[in-house]
């Protein structure tokens, strides 16, 4: 049955349908509102709108649920690897033999990255963060490949140019930051493990690939694959909705992933927790800074937009965070100092008021560490992670017959028409405002 929402203006009634979605949520479509009422609706941040429907990524943040393609995300960080995940995310379903084995095979063929590339790399200033460099690198990508005379040609080529290379980018700006020789792709190693071996292998200390370090990494990239439509995906969207090039696309993607109160969280965290630390343990000093609304400052890790309770990625992370530790044998005071943090969080009525849990950057930063990415690698980590959510997000735009070019509306709250002052004037009419 066709529902529908009655909304009335000074007595006027305008009907808007109601959609609904597979998991039975609703939205009302207000998308006619504007041409029948005069009005748009305000919602700064977008909390409460759908800027599109998709099939990718199911998400329940009062219950704690996140899926991709309907297959619970604790079900794919147990049973499958980053690149089968990667696959369905893109292609809609899990792939069979044949198809993951074409699709390594394309991802070993398009790994390298143009040898020219490096003169880049090497003209950064040396303090640049690695977000920076791997941002405009992804942009620069198109200079080297051009694009292709087909949609379907940019997206099994530009796709697995993009997943390839961007890990092996990533790779070579850690080593070429150290000033070490560049470590090239094996095809003989696994996604993951390549990833380890390029950042970590060197002619003087051969790298030993470790199962269980390969594992934590695809779970830590399976968790991170997509999250649909958080301030990164949607600049992913938004940007490509100007029908851009993928590469620049997902480069808007890692400029928005950057900041600390998105992907960047995972690097804020472990400076917090460092900074608790060198502070000699003051946790409570932390706890009482977060809740000071005077206070800009937040607990980092905690609280999201829409999860209102234990972020499902977070509760797999703290698990595999305590087994890398366990079995590397190795002592983390910063993950001591996380689960007092989060036990005193959680009893705190502040913290309970206001919904405010661990989010999955609150243990991520802990397993990176442990795994030796240096901190300020960590967000390029995350951005790895969600290129295939990206990628995904922006094929499935491209494929949809209702999409537009995004273009919201605002409420202008600025001066009404003034007239123009010619200068020898102005200091005269400023001063006499102030
Ligand atoms: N510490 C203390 N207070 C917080 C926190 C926090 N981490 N997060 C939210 N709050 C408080 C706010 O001060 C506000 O309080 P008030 O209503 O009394 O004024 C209330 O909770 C709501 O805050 P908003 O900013 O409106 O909530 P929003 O849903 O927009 O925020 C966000 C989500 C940005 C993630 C926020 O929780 C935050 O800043 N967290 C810390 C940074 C972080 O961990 N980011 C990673 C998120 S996960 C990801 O992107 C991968």
């Amino acid at each position: 049955m066709r529902e529908n929402a009655t909304l009335i203006i000074n007595d006027q009634r305008y009907e808007l349908p109601i959609v609904t979605g597979s998991e039975g949520e609703k939205a009302i479509d207000i998308s006619q509102l504007r041409s029948k009422s005069g009005l748009i609706t305000l919602d700064t941040g977008f909390a409460n709108t759908g800027s599109c429907k998709s099939t990718i990524t199911f998400m329940d943040g009062e219950q704690g649920i996140l899926r991709y393609r309907g297959i619970p995300v604790e079900q794919l960080a147990e049973k499958s690897s980053f690149m089968e995940t990667a696959y369905l995310l893109i292609n809609g379903n899990l792939p069979t033999q044949k198809q993951l084995t074409r699709f390594s095979v394309m991802l070993n063929d398009n790994s390298l990255v143009h040898e020219d590339m490096q003169q880049f790399y090497q003209n950064f200033p040396r303090a640049s963060h690695p977000m920076l460099i791997l941002a405009a690198m992804v942009n620069a990508l198109r200079s080297f490949y051009p694009e292709l005379q087909t949609l379907e040609e940019e997206i099994n080529i530009t796709v697995t140019r993009l997943l390839s290379k961007v890990r092996t980018m990533a790779a070579m700006s850690y080593k070429i930051s150290r000033g070490h020789k560049v470590v090239y792709p094996r095809p003989d190693l696994s996604y993951c493990a390549n990833f380890l071996n390029m950042m970590f292998d060197s002619p003087v200390n051969p790298y030993q690939i470790d199962e269980l370090l390969v594992d934590a990494l695809n779970i830590f990239w399976i968790l991170h694959a997509d999250h649909e439509q958080n301030c990164s995906t949607s600049s992913v969207r938004m940007v490509g909705s100007g029908r851009v090039n993928l590469y620049a696309a997902i480069s808007s993607g890692i400029a928005a992933l950057w900041g600390p109160l998105h992907g960047g969280a995972n690097q804020a965290v472990v400076e917090m927790l460092k900074t608790i630390d060198s502070d000699g343990g003051n946790i409570q000093g932390v706890i009482a800074r977060a809740k000071d609304r005077s206070d800009p400052f937040r607990l980092m890790g905690f609280g999201h937009r829409v999860y209102k309770t234990y972020d499902p990625r977070a509760k797999i992370m703290k698990k595999m965070c305590h087994r890398v530790l366990g079995r590397l044998n190795r002592q983390d005071p910063l993950l001591d100092i996380a689960m007092e943090l989060e036990e005193i969080a959680l009893k705190d009525a502040y913290f309970i008021d206001h919904n405010l849990y661990p989010n999955v950057d609150f243990y991520s930063g802990i397993v990176l560490r442990a795994m030796g990415i240096p901190t300020n690698m960590f967000t390029v980590m995350f951005a790895i992670g969600r290129l295939p959510g990206w990628i995904a997000q922006w094929k499935e735009s491209m494929d949809d017959p209702e999409w537009k070019l995004a273009r919201p509306r605002q409420i202008y709250i600025g001066p009404t028409q003034k007239d123009y002052v010619p200068m020898n004037l102005r200091e005269n009419t400023n001063s006499a405002k102030n």
